[in-house]
């Protein structure tokens, strides 16, 4: 009887792992140009909580939102132990970058890093983009795994500017367009008054 039960629930695992793997075999997240504003020099406080900067006496202006996922490949198959690096402009649209004025919030940290975990799982607490002249809100985010590497732009579902925007409008197909694309909302429990954001970047096997 335990036999059979533990039979029957390895079916279902490899199903269930069949399916996420078909699911995501076509689905490989679209790259989109590095920007102009990847910093020259990595920040002393590079951290994956965005909205504090060490030895500072302050927080970052901004809606506060949690920003997290799963890296994987095309295969369905998570990656642990990659780099994620994201950078963004603060709260009032400029990017702490030497050629973009250097930041206007100073209590905003502007980019940050951190390492999936045995999972592929990732997190950052950070801040809802903003709209940036002639861009749509969106988050830089760089992915590093071994040899394999991904450069790709994350946009704010709901934003009227991403119809405008020549980089996402660049993405002909619309399924890897809307794979960029995702919600900013209140957590489910709503205990927290941050925004949860939820991206699984999928990199080529
Ligand atoms: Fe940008």
């Amino acid at each position: 009887m335990i036999l059979k039960r533990r039979k029957f629930l390895s079916h279902l695992t490899g199903l269930a792992l069949y399916s996420v793997a078909q699911s995501l075999h076509a689905r490989v997240t679209p790259p989109q140009s590095l920007g102009p504003f990847y910093p020259l020099k990595i920040p002393l406080d590079s951290n994956a909580d965005l909205t504090f900067v060490e030895g500072s006496d302050g927080v970052a202006t901004g809606d506060v939102a949690n920003l997290f996922g799963r890296v994987m490949d095309s295969n369905g198959v998570v990656i642990p132990n990659a780099q994620i690096e994201i950078w963004q402009c603060d709260a009032f649209g400029a990017y702490h970058h030497p050629h973009a004025g250097g930041g206007i919030d100073p209590f905003f940290q502007g980019y940050g890093a951190t390492t999936s975990d045995a999972q592929g799982r990732y997190r950052f607490r950070t801040i809802k983009p903003v709209t940036y002249p002639g861009r749509a809100p969106h988050i830089h985010m760089k992915i590093t795994a071994g040899a394999r590497k991904l450069v790709t732009q994350i946009y704010v579902r709901g934003e009227p500017a991403n119809d405008r925007d020549f980089l996402l409008g660049a993405i002909k197909n619309s399924e890897a367009r809307n794979s960029l694309i995702i919600p900013f909302e209140r957590n489910s429990s709503g205990a927290s008054d941050e925004l949860d954001a939820v991206f699984n970047p999928v990199l080529k096997a």
